[in-house]
């Protein structure tokens, strides 16, 4: 079976220009695209800025660092995938977004191209209805940050074949991360789990139960969670907390995953956590 040597990374955000960089950072010859081209200088600066942490800290040497940036291109044209083994899409967690983004995909690209979205949560059985070859389609879930985070959560529908999850998951162990197979339901394993936790450590503030600081120590140092979920939650962006609460909710027809009011009212407001300088904290 052909290793893939040649990905298309669409969106550029917190996930792709990391998921680009792991994979040229492993010999993969990757295109980075996006429909923003502001957004695709900042992801440069963003995965030269990652560099030179490994590099300070011994991980890669110069060579690497080089080798890395140079085997990235950087574009906003969709036809630059034409030529790609495989296409990893990590455009914003909306469902009409990326339904049409793998439609046009799937007029442009070979019947033998791998499509991997890297979603959170959304069915990739229902974003199958939108693509030619169902059997080339599969969610290949990145955890963020994803040059240090050693997760891939594999995700197959029933139409996955066999092959596409082997180069799936061997291009994960390419990239030096582990691969861990689901199958395709509301937020996999990992957001199935997660996201209610972090809804409920709103719901503890809001509630007046705890402030902030407060909730986050307890899960840290009674859990032994690296990270608070509110923390957590700010970094993951609360608008993405707040999709993947609403796919969860609607999903299983449930009210036990409603997203708490504090959660929809800071995302109408603007405060999405870290990307936007203020969320549970301050940046
Ligand atoms: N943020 C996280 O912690 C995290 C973790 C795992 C998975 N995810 C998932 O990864 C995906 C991306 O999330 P993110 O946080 O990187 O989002 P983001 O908002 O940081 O970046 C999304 C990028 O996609 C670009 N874009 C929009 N439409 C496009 C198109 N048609 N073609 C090319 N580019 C397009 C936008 O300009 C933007 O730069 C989502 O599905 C999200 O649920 C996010």
């Amino acid at each position: 079976m052909n290793r893939i040597r040649k990905i298309c990374v669409f969106g550029s955000g917190t996930m792709g220009n990391g998921i680009a960089h792991v994979a040229a950072q492993h010999n993969v010859l990757t295109t980075l695209i996006d429909i923003d081209i502001k957004q695709l200088d900042t992801a440069k600066k963003n995965i030269l800025n990652n560099l030179d942490r490994q590099l300070k800290k011994d991980i890669i040497s110069s060579n690497e660092k080089e080798n890395t940036i140079n085997r990235i291109n950087f574009s906003t044209d969709i036809r630059e995938c034409i030529s790609a083994d495989m296409i990893i899409e990590a455009i914003p967690e909306k469902f009409e977004m990326k339904a049409k983004l793998f439609k046009d995909l799937s007029a442009f690209c070979s019947n033998k191209t791998i499509l991997a979205s890297n979603t959170s949560s959304i069915s990739i059985t229902k974003l199958a209805n939108y693509v030619n070859e169902k059997e080339n389609l599969i969610g290949m879930h990145f955890m963020n940050p994803v040059p240090v985070m050693k997760l891939v959560e594999v995700i197959n529908t029933k139409f996955t074949s066999k092959q596409t999850t082997q180069k799936v998951v061997e291009l994960s162990k390419s990239m030096n991360k582990f691969p861990v197979e689901c199958k395709d339901s509301p937020g996999f394993v990992s957001n199935r789990i997660l996201m209610p936790m972090i809804n409920e450590a709103i719901q503890c503030f809001q509630n007046e139960v705890a402030k902030v600081d407060a909730i986050d120590q307890i899960m840290k140092l009674g859990m032994s969670h690296p990270m608070g979920p509110l923390q957590l939650a700010d970094f993951i962006g609360l608008d993405v907390c707040l999709d993947i609460m609403n796919v969860l909710y609607e999903g299983f027809n449930d009210k036990k995953y409603k997203p708490c009011s504090l959660l929809i009212e800071m995302v109408n407001d603007g405060l999405l956590g870290k990307k936007t300088g203020q969320g549970f904290y301050k940046y």
